[in-house]
C-alpha cells in the first residue's frame, strides 16, 4: 500500500472528486448519510460545506492519494460542545472499489486517530451500518462495539439498517497514564 494521507482543503477539483467517490459509494449501497441516486450537485453542496468547516479548523477531511488520484477519505469531527471537547468523531470513510482491500481505509483511519490525539482528544466514536458497513475493520483497529439501534437509517436503494456503535481511547487515555 502507498497512498499518502494528507488533509484536504477546498477548490473545485477536490470537491468534484469527493463528490464523485461519494456518488459511487451511495451507488454501492454504502450508508454515508445519501440515498442513490446521488445527485453531483447535492454532493458538491456537501464537499464545499465539510471543506468550510474544516479550513475553521471544526473538521478534518483527509484524502489518500495513489499518485493524482483520489483512493479514499474519512472525516475527523472535532468541533463538539464544551462537555464533551475531549470527543472526536469519524465519519464519511470511503475507498473506491477499485481500491479497496489494500489498506487505505486502515492508513485512514491511522492518521485520524493521530491527528485527534494532537488535537487533545482522548476518546473516538463512530457509527456504521449493522447491513453492509464496516464492522470488521473499526473491531480490527480496536474500537469497542458498544451496541446496536434498530432501523436507524433509510438504505440508498431502499429499506431500513440499523446502526452499530463504536468507541476507542486514545492518547495518553488509552495507554493508561
Ligand atoms: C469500508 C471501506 C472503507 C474499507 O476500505 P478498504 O480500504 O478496502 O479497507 P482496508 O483494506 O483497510 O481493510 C482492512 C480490514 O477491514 C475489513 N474490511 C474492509 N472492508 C470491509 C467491509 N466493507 N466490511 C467489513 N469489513 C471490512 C477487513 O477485515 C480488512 O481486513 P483484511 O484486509 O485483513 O481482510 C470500503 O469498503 C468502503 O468504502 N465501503 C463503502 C463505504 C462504507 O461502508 N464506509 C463505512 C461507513 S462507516
Amino acid at each position: 500500500m502507498s497512498v499518502a494521507v494528507a488533509p484536504l482543503t477546498g477548490s473545485p477539483a477536490i470537491v468534484a472528486a469527493l463528490g464523485e467517490l461519494m456518488i459511487e459509494v451511495v451507488a454501492g449501497g454504502g450508508s454515508v448519510s445519501f440515498l442513490h441516486p446521488l445527485d453531483a450537485a447535492d454532493a458538491h453542496a456537501f464537499w464545499s460545506g465539510s471543506l468550510a468547516a474544516a479550513d475553521r479548523g471544526e473538521r478534518v477531511v483527509l484524502g489518500a492519494w495513489d499518485g493524482a488520484t483520489l483512493a479514499g477519505t474519512v472525516t475527523l469531527q472535532l468541533d463538539f460542545p464544551p462537555n464533551q471537547r475531549h470527543r472526536a468523531e469519524l465519519a464519511k470513510m470511503m475507498v473506491p472499489v477499485r481500491h479497496r482491500g489494500r489498506g487505505i481505509a486502515t492508513a485512514l483511519c491511522r492518521e485520524a486517530e493521530r491527528r485527534a490525539i494532537e488535537h487533545g482528544k482522548s476518546l473516538l466514536v463512530l457509527d456504521t451500518a449493522s447491513d453492509g458497513g464496516a464492522s470488521d475493520l473499526y473491531e480490527k483497529l480496536g474500537f469497542t462495539f458498544a451496541g446496536e439501534i434498530p432501523d436507524f437509517a433509510s438504505k440508498p436503494h431502499g429499506g431500513m439498517t440499523g446502526t452499530r456503535l463504536y468507541w476507542k481511547r486514545v492518547g495518553a487515555l488509552a495507554s493508561g497514564a
